[in-house]
């Protein structure tokens, strides 16, 4: 193939802006890919009896187009926004160029109606990822803007059968709609964030995937919930292979919890009857899928899973962040600084549906939290000092986790579940320039203060 001068033009552009990442660029091109966020209608409930519900969409479907490339790849995405309102899409979970991580207002201006945005980024990181909305997350990704993104890579463990499982609840009103009247409720956004009454995966209600009798599967669970934590049951022990995309080590488990945004990946081998995975945090065990070996021919060997190779911390912190997470119902939070005075919690939570501080402050995307030198080593020490638990998110970067305790935990993750009153210290490289949001992934509890950014020099 021949390179123009204005293609060669635009390839070293995109060349000099890659050379800022502390990975060497291997990516090679795949075609550009439209997502086209529009309203469109879903029905959710079968029945006669129930509407289909408004919803957005990414080229109209919930959840949006499978994204699937290789570890290297080098990513190209137009977005076009033909929403009534402004977006922008975010690349959950990839260490990205920080002008294409997507969130509006921070790394990027917001995408307004009739708009559109060119996303151009390697992918360094085999795994399990997601997109979604970055811009009035709480209402955008309630109204299924969001998609699976998934990176193969050399390791990848041979499977018969690979399955993406994007699970949310939806909070419908009786006939079937998006209950519009409790988006923003202060009572939500000052508990445990807005959580729906109906579970689905891939957008369908209980659905059955066929499978080969006796096969090796993978199955890629993803989060998509606002607000719900949920613990998927199995009657057959799954091997977790990778949390967040990364490997951890690999341990056998019939109960996996699965915090807002998590993604766990497991391998289960299949026996000849069907297998339910029942949501059983509710306490009645609510029915999410069935994988049924309703297909027959050859499988997989069960050979012992390759480990894959898990990196662990740096000895030694250059650099701590405290992080003291007050407020919501119940909580001590009694003030806070917002916009540059104190105010009383009662203030914050009436006039500026602020109930949620970090370090006593509300902050905004201008302020930032600290200020860190390329490739430091960092500790955010996070005590959640509230009554209600927190997935954080740090953009960018991956994590280690050290519980209080001391212990290390297996792998990185992207999005880590803190319990009420826990306290465990997130460390990471600092190697990824640019301005990183670091929020809860309870999307009502970011909207109503659980946000700061890290400057990464
Ligand atoms: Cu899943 Cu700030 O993002
Ligand atoms: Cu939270």
């Amino acid at each position: 193939m021949t390179l123009t001068r204005r293609q060669f033009l635009q390839k070293s552009a995109l060349a000099s802006a890659f050379s800022a990442m502390p990975w060497p660029l291997i990516a090679s091109e795949v075609p550009v890919q439209r997502l086209r966020a529009t309203e469109s209608t879903k029905k959710l409930i079968n029945g006669s009896e129930y509407s289909a519900a408004d919803v957005f969409a990414f080229n109209q479907t919930v959840p949006g187009p499978l994204l699937r490339y290789r570890q290297g790849d080098l990513v190209r995405i137009d977005f076009e926004n033909e929403l009534p309102e402004e977006s922008s899409i975010h690349w959950h979970g990839i260490r990205n160029i920080n002008a294409m991580d997507g969130v509006a207002g921070l790394t990027q201006p917001a995408v307004a109606t009739g708009g559109r945005f060119r996303y151009e980024f390697p992918l360094p990181d085999a795994g399990t990822y997601w997109y979604h909305s970055h811009a009035k997350t709480w209402s955008q990704v309630a109204r299924g803007l969001y998609g699976p993104l998934i990176v193969d890579g050399p390791e990848d463990p041979s499977v018969d059968h690979d399955l993406v499982l994007m699970i949310d609840d939806w909070r419908l009103s009786d006939d079937g709609r998006i209950d519009e009247a409790s988006f923003g409720s202060l009572h939500d956004w000052a508990h445990g964030g807005r959580l729906g009454n109906w579970m689905t995966v891939n957008g369908i209600s209980h659905p059955e995937f066929p499978v080969k009798q006796g096969s090796r599967i993978r199955l890629r669970l993803i989060n998509a919930a606002n607000a719900r934590i949920f613990e998927l049951q199995s009657r057959l022990p799954a091997t977790v292979i990778t949390q967040d995309g990364f490997p951890c080590t690999q341990v056998e488990r019939t109960l996996i919890e699965l915090a807002p945004a998590q993604r766990v990946d497991l391998i289960v081998d299949i026996d000849d009857s069907p297998l339910t995975l029942f949501e059983a945090r509710s306490g009645e065990p609510y029915p999410a899928l069935t994988i049924n070996p309703s297909l027959t021919g050859a499988t997989v060997a069960k050979t012992a899973l390759p480990q894959m190779a898990i990196q662990t911390p740096p000895a030694t912190i250059d650099l701590s962040i405290p992080m003291h997470m007050q407020g919501g119902a119940m909580g001590n939070l009694r003030e806070a600084e917002y916009e540059g005075s104190m105010r009383s919690i009662r203030e914050l939570a009436r006039q500026h549906q602020k109930v949620w501080a970090f370090n006593g402050k509300i902050s905004h995307h201008h302020e930032r939290l600290a200020r860190v030198e390329r490739n430091q080593v960092v500790s955010i020490d996070v005590w959640n000092d509230s009554r209600w638990a927190h997935a954080m998110h740090l953009h960018g970067h991956h994590f280690w986790i050290r519980t209080a305790s001391g212990e290390d935990l297996s792998g990185m993750r992207d999005t880590y579940l803190f319990d009420p009153g826990e306290r465990a210290q997130l460390i990471f490289v600092a190697d990824n320039p640019g301005l990183w949001l670091f929020h809860c992934h309870m999307l009502e509890h970011h909207a109503a203060g659980m946000a700061a950014v890290i400057e990464v020099s």
